[in-house]
C-alpha cells in the first residue's frame, strides 16, 4: 500500500494512544496459561495483535476480539504450530508456556522486523536451566520439559524484553520451583505482565527492577485487566508535534511510563504531563546527543524519530544505537529527502536545522516507516510512502488520527 502524506504540517488538537502493543503480545500469550475464561481490555487493534490471537486460535484456543476486547477461553490444545510460520517475534513468547500446558511444543522459529538478526539464545539458555530440553531443527524450535528444579537463578547475559517475559511467565506456573531471574530488562510492560499474571494467582515479585522471583503455582484462574497506554505511540506523536512546531494533546498515557519526555524537554519541548495526558509544545529546536538503551534509557523504538527532529534542531545531534545492528534503515531513506546525515558504525551524526523535501520514499521497518511518515509531515512538498502498511504492525488507526491532527494521508 502507497500512502500520499502532505509536507507543511502543522499540528493541532488532540489524539488518543489505544494500548501497549507491547503489552498486549506478551500478556496474549501468557492468556495461554489461564485454566478459565480470561477478559482483556485495551488491546490495540494492530496487523501483530491480529497475528498473535491467529496463533492462539491454532492451538485451540477460543478467543472473540470486539472493541478492543478479547475473550479467551483456554480449550484442549495443541501443541504442534510449526506449520504456522510466524511473521512476528513476539511468537517465541508461546513456547515455554504451551510446552507446560501440552507436555511438547513445536513452534517456528520466529521472524519480525528487518532491524537485525535478534537471536533467541536468551529465552533457549532460560528455558534449559527452568528443565526443558530445547532444540532448534532448520526452522522449528522444540521444547520438552525434563524436570522441574526446585530453585534456580538465571541470569540473562542481556537485558532482553521478550526473554525476560518469557520466562517469567513459563516460571509462573511450574508448582515446586523457585525462580530468580537476574539481569532483567525492567520495561512497565513487563510489570504490566507481572500485574495480569498475579490476578490471576501467579507468585511474581519484583518486575520492573533487574531482580524478579517467582514461585511456581499450580494453575492460574481468571481475570479481567486492562493495559497500559502505548508509550511508543504517545512518543511518535509528542515527537511529530515538536518537528512540526505544533500543538498536541496525546490521551490515554500512562504517564509513569514515558522515558522519552526528559530528551524531548532537553531539545525544546514544553510538555506538561496530568493524570493520564500529556500537552505538547515547541518552539525552537535544541541538539541533542542520544544513545539508545534498555529501559529507563531512551527508547530505541522512537530512535529513527528522533532522527528526524534532530534534522529540525540547530546544531549538531548525535543519535546512536545500542540496542539492534541494523536500525539506520531510515537514514538512506532521509537522504532521498534531502536530509546530510553522516553515519559513523552505529552513530548518525546531523548539522541542523536542514530543509527536507517531499520524496518517494520506501517502509522497511515498522519504526523506521513512523519516521517517515513525521518526514513527510514536515516537507516542504508532498511524499509518497512505499509499504505504507507496516505501520499497522504497531499504530492503531494511524491514517485517521494523523488527518484528524493535522497531517493530509491519503492511502492508495
Ligand atoms: C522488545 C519490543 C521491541 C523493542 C525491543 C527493545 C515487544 C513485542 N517488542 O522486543 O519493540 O524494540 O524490546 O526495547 O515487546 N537478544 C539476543 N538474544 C535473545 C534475545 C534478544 O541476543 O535471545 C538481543 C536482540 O537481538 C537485541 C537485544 O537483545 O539486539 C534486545 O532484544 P529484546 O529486548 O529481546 O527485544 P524484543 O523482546 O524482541
Amino acid at each position: 500500500m502507497n500512502a500520499e502524506v502532505w509536507g507543511n504540517s502543522k499540528i493541532r488538537g488532540e489524539v488518543s494512544v489505544g494500548g501497549a502493543k507491547n503489552a498486549a503480545l506478551p500478556i496474549l500469550a501468557a492468556s495461554l496459561l489461564a485454566s478459565k475464561r480470561i477478559e482483556i481490555s485495551r488491546i490495540p487493534d494492530l496487523a501483530d495483535v491480529r497475528e498473535m490471537i491467529s496463533m492462539l486460535r491454532a492451538l485451540g484456543m477460543e478467543i472473540s476480539f470486539v472493541n478492543n476486547t478479547v475473550s479467551l477461553l483456554p480449550n484442549d490444545l495443541k501443541g504442534d504450530i510449526s506449520g504456522f510460520s510466524s511473521g512476528i517475534r513476539a511468537s517465541i513468547l508461546l513456547l515455554g508456556p504451551l510446552t507446560l500446558k501440552t507436555g511438547k511444543a513445536k513452534i517456528s522459529y520466529p521472524g519480525g522486523c528487518s532491524i537485525g538478526q535478534r537471536p533467541i539464545d536468551i529465552h533457549l539458555n532460560g528455558l534449559r536451566k527452568l528443565g526443558f530440553r530445547v532444540s532448534v531443527k532448520g526452522k522449528v524450535v522444540e521444547a520438552v520439559p525434563m524436570r522441574r528444579p526446585r530453585q534456580v537463578n538465571i541470569r540473562l547475559s542481556f537485558p532482553s524484553v521478550g526473554a525476560t517475559e518469557h520466562l517469567m511467565t513459563t516460571a509462573s506456573i511450574m508448582k515446586g520451583t523457585e525462580t530468580e531471574l537476574l539481569n532483567c530488562a525492567k520495561e512497565p510492560e513487563i510489570v504490566d505482565l507481572q500485574r495480569f499474571l498475579n490476578s490471576m494467582g501467579a507468585r511474581i515479585l519484583g518486575a520492573g527492577t533487574s531482580r524478579i522471583h517467582i514461585k511456581g503455582v499450580p494453575r492460574l484462574l481468571s481475570v479481567h485487566h486492562e493495559v497500559i497506554g502505548d508509550r511508543i505511540e504517545a512518543g511518535t506523536y509528542a515527537i511529530l508535534t515538536m518537528a512540526s512546531g505544533g500543538d498536541l494533546i496525546v490521551k490515554g498515557i500512562t504517564p509513569s511510563t514515558l522515558n522519552f519526555v526528559d530528551v524531548l524537554r532537553k531539545m525544546g519541548g514544553v510538555i506538561s504531563i496530568h493524570d493520564n495526558s500529556m500537552r505538547i509544545r515547541a518552539s525552537e529546536l535544541m541538539p541533542m546527543e542520544v544513545v539508545t538503551a534498555p529501559y529507563p534509557g531512551f527508547p530505541t523504538d522512537l530512535q529513527p524519530q528522533i532522527t528526524v527532529l534532530a534534522c529540525k534542531a540547530k546544531g549538531i545531534s548525535k543519535i546512536t544505537e545500542k540496542i539492534f545492528e541494523n536500525r539506520l534503515g531510515h537514514v538512506e531513506e532521509l537522504k532521498k529527502m534531502g536530509a546530510i546525515l553522516d553515519v559513523v558504525g552505529q552513530a548518525i551524526k546531523i548539522n541542523g536545522p536542514q530543509v527536507l523535501h517531499g520524496a518517494k520514499v520506501v517502509g522497511k521497518d515498522l519504526r523506521e516507516t513512523a519516521a517517515m511518515v513525521i518526514a513527510a509531515a514536515i516537507a516542504d512538498g508532498p511524499s509518497e510512502i512505499e509499504n505504507f502498511e507496516i505501520l499497522f504492525r504497531g499504530y492503531e488507526n494511524v491514517v485517521e488520527k494523523l488527518n484528524k491532527i493535522g497531517v493530509r494521508v491519503i492511502t492508495s
